[in-house]
């Protein structure tokens, strides 16, 4: 599965979006967008009836907007502030645990050298490799490991270990051991108490090897901006979790 089939459909009266084949007519009680309309060039297409659709050919952040998902993935604020925030560039080595559907990895995967990634359940390391062939990426490698429980040896020091787990402080011995001298770890924490507890722990057993940078979270406020309208479009929920970003010494 590669996606190169799909189109993306906009209803203009509802603003709905759809996310179907280009090879099969759409058909809605409004009237029907033939395959050729699919498969056309055209932005703007309408059924017999008039009913006007938007179609779009899906890029990356499409395909990856409609990627597989067996877990809940990092929102891209997160993913976008870790990449700025550490420095990941081009010649980057990153890893992570665990990799969940790869809502990170996919991402950063993109821009960066090469990525590891742990997890302990093999059919989450099944869905990212689905998720890899969608999204044309080849440079994750994947393995199922316990990183609470395994020894982790990956071959090179890595600029970049995010730590995406219900108990990261578990796997901080495994973290600390495989990223390079002044690199980072980044925590990722949906709730404040599970920080806490990593802090404390932290500052307890790895004084020494670490320096805790900061405890943040980034927060998107989607705007109406409409006619007279300005203002926070309220019903979106602004929290998705708290990192803490740690330097290794
Ligand atoms: C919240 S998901 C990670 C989401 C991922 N960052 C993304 O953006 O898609 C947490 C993942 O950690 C994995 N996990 C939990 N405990 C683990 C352990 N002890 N060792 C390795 N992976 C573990 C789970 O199987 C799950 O895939």
């Amino acid at each position: 599965m590669t996606y190169d089939d799909k189109v993306i459909l906009i209803d203009l009266r509802t603003q709905k979006e759809y996310f179907k084949n280009n090879n099969k007519e759409f058909q809605t009680q409004f009237g029907t967008l033939t395959v050729e309309q699919l498969q056309s060039d055209d932005s703007h297409i309408e059924t017999e009836k008039g009913y006007k659709y938007l179609k779009i050919k899906p890029q990356f952040i499409d395909k990856y907007n409609h990627k597989r998902r067996q877990s809940q993935i990092m929102d891209i604020k997160d993913t976008g502030y870790i990449i700025t925030r550490c420095g990941i560039t081009k010649d980057s080595v990153v890893a992570e645990s665990g990799c969940g559907s790869g809502g990170f990895s996919t991402i950063v995967a993109k821009i960066c050298k090469k990525i590891y990634s742990f997890d302990n359940r093999e059919e989450h390391i099944d869905v990212v490799k689905e998720n890899m062939k969608i999204l044309d990426i080849d440079n994750i490698e994947l393995k199922l490991k316990d990183i609470y429980t395994d020894e982790i040896d990956i071959e090179e020091k890595v600029d970049v270990f995010l730590l995406d787990l219900p108990e990261p402080h578990n796997a901080m011995k495994n973290a600390i051991k495989n990223t390079k001298k002044y690199g980072y770890i980044v925590c990722y924490c949906p709730n404040i108490n599970q920080n806490q507890l990593l802090v404390n722990y932290l500052l307890e057993n790895h004084n020494e090897e670490l320096k805790i940078e900061e405890t943040m979270e980034v927060l998107n406020i989607k705007w109406i901006c409409k006619e007279r309208s300005a203002r926070p479009f309220y019903k979106d929920t602004i929290h998705s979790g708290f990192m803490t970003f740690l330097r290794k010494l």
